[in-house]
């Protein structure tokens, strides 16, 4: 294998925890939780795999700013504010959606870090504001590094692969992998984790917002892409991604009974906190397979808690939960 940048500031090996409370309330297989939330950095998350490879390849490329898009309480955005202050980077966010008078929290997190915030009030105009702010910053010779949409680039999606490497070398057997998947980078390191390392259970991402067809198309090449940097290209097809857009239909970041019911038996029966957005729609969508029985009984599912916590204290969630 070829030798790849990479940072070490993850808190590695996550813990893999026994939901026992929680399996016998639904009756259930057995299942366990990989925890994610723990990574370390700025309350962790899955991003922080993913920012050890990118912000290395930002450090060899000679970079001095990171700059990001996303939500206004995206955790991807507080998790590279946090990394950009770590390694002395200046870093610029471009949030879309309407930001609040008062800030709480991931924004508020993206201002302690010292991030410069560009606020973008409509979706269409992301990209373009994305772009001159990028080519803005090169013309003044800040030297930015442009991570993608949550992190989701060939580079960003190896620390999931490397992640299924740890899971593997834990010893926990799981039949089942369960996750919320979005921009598709964790989907797709997975992916590429389980063909290289060999892990034998099935890999099974819960939309958040994304259609089948689109992560099977997305995922796969991000996959096959990111094979290349681990010294061989693999093509995989969308045939070899495993995705479930039943749980996603009322829209990104809209919370329903069945997101708010996962958080509170989560909380209520493990003392263990999901967030709003991600994981909560993702154990929404593994609850619903639990009920339906999707899972033989002897099976054992493991739920990667990919964390987002901050968000259960941005007003526009509380309100719901
Ligand atoms: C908490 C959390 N879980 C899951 C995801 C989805 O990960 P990915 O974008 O790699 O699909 C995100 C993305 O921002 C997230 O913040």
């Amino acid at each position: 294998m070829t030798s790849i940048p990479r940072l070490h500031f993850a808190h590695l090996p996550t813990p893999i925890e026994e939901l026992p409370r929680l399996s016998s309330l639904l009756g259930g297989p057995h299942l366990l939780v990989k925890r994610d939330d723990q990574t370390g950095l700025a309350f962790g998350g899955n991003k922080t795999r993913k920012l050890e490879f990118l912000v290395a390849e930002a450090q060899e490329q000679g970079a001095r700013m990171l700059i990001s898009a996303g939500a206004v309480q995206s955790n991807h955005c507080r998790q590279t504010a946090a990394a950009a202050a770590r390694f002395g980077l200046e870093c610029t966010l471009v949030l879309t959606g309407d930001l609040p008078s008062e800030p709480s929290a991931n924004l508020l997190l993206d201002q302690l870090f010292g991030a410069r915030i560009v606020n973008v009030a409509n979706r269409k105009d992301r990209d373009r504001v994305l772009q001159e702010t990028f080519d803005d910053a090169t013309q003044d010779g800040r030297k930015p590094y442009l991570v993608p949409y949550g992190g989701s680039s060939p580079t960003g999606a190896l620390g999931y692969a490397f992640a299924m490497e740890e899971l593997i070398n834990q010893g926990v057997h799981a039949d089942w992998i369960i996750f919320g998947t979005s921009s598709g980078g964790t989907h797709a390191g997975l992916v590429l984790g389980q063909r290289v390392f060999g892990f034998k259970g099935k890999v099974l991402g819960i939309s958040i917002d994304e259609s089948v067809d689109w992560l099977g198309r997305n995922v796969s090449s991000l996959a096959s892409s990111a094979s290349e940097k681990l010294g061989g290209r693999i093509q995989f097809t969308p045939g070899d991604v495993l995705a479930n857009a039943d749980y996603c239909l009322a829209g990104y970041g809209v919370l329903t009974g069945a997101e708010r019911e996962a958080v509170r038996l989560f909380a209520q029966y493990e003392g263990l906190l999901l967030d709003p957005v991600y994981t909560g729609r993702a154990a929404a969508g593994l609850i619903d397979l639990v009920r339906k029985g999707y899972f033989r009984q002897d099976e054992t599912v493991l739920f990667w808690h990919t964390g987002g916590q901050p968000a259960l204290f941005a007003e526009k969630y509380a309100a719901h939960l």
